[in-house]
């Protein structure tokens, strides 16, 4: 028997389309020429997100939730379901055997400002999955009327700075405890940049601008 993710991806490929708006499935050709379906997740959809959590190392585990996690419980799995595609969305992307492969999400924490954060399965890296998603979630954000998004992570992790310094003009705070946080501004183009050291306003703010 086919699992919910494996029929998914058979009807989107017949043309058939799968469960939700067809413009919301998105079947993508990655660049090392292998296939995944990008959606939204399903509210209550906890099977997509223990399927994507299993597919984490350790150390993506770590930079993802910022500390050591070995399984996720009922009711972080149950958070993580929890998507009102408003306030709170997830993106993921669904490889042809099921396996959810990748999620980007943010959560609403202020009327315009949401935090955003995003994780792919350790063999799925480098194939363009997380930049397809974080622009996916991107355009719902502001859709949603987000206007910026936080993002904290390890400040070591150059590869996720780099990617979410792409969505629009970004400052960085200062490294606490090896942990930084980024502010994107979503109402402007990247190229817009603040002026170097001169984001975040106040003369003590030691926030610097991405230039990535
Ligand atoms: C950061 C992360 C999401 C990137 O996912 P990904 O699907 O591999 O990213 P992409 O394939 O879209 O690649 C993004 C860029 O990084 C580069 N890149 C990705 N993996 C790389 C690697 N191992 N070595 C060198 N470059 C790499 C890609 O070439 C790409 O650059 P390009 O667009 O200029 O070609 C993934 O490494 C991850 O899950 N990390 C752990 C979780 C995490 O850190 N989350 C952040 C919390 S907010």
């Amino acid at each position: 028997m086919l699992t919910r993710g494996e029929t998914e991806f058979a009807s989107i490929s017949d043309g058939v389309g799968g469960p939700g708006s067809p413009t919301d499935i998105e079947p993508v050709l990655l660049r090392d020429g292998s296939s995944v379906v990008i959606r939204p997740l399903a509210s209550g959809d906890e099977a997509a997100s223990a399927s994507w959590f299993s597919g984490l190392g350790v150390e993506t585990r770590h930079a993802r939730f910022l500390g050591s996690l070995d399984r996720l419980d009922r009711r972080m799995l149950s958070e993580l379901a929890g998507v009102d595609h408003v306030d709170r969305e997830a993106i993921a992307a669904i490889a042809r055997d099921g396996t959810t492969v990748g999620i980007a999400r943010y959560i609403r924490i202020k009327p315009r400002r949401a935090e955003v954060a995003v994780a792919v399965g350790d063999e799925w890296r480098g194939r363009g999955i997380a930049r397809m998603l974080l622009e996916r979630v991107t355009a719902r954000a502001r859709s949603a009327g987000i206007e910026q998004f936080i993002a904290i992570c390890l400040a070591s992790n150059h590869t996720v700075i780099r990617l979410l310094c792409r969505l629009g003009p970004t400052t960085i705070g200062p490294s606490d405890a090896g942990v930084v946080e980024l502010r994107i501004d979503l109402t402007r183009a990247r190229s817009d940049r603040f002026p170097p050291g001169s984001a975040g306003g106040g003369r003590h703010d030691e926030r610097r601008s991405c230039d990535v």
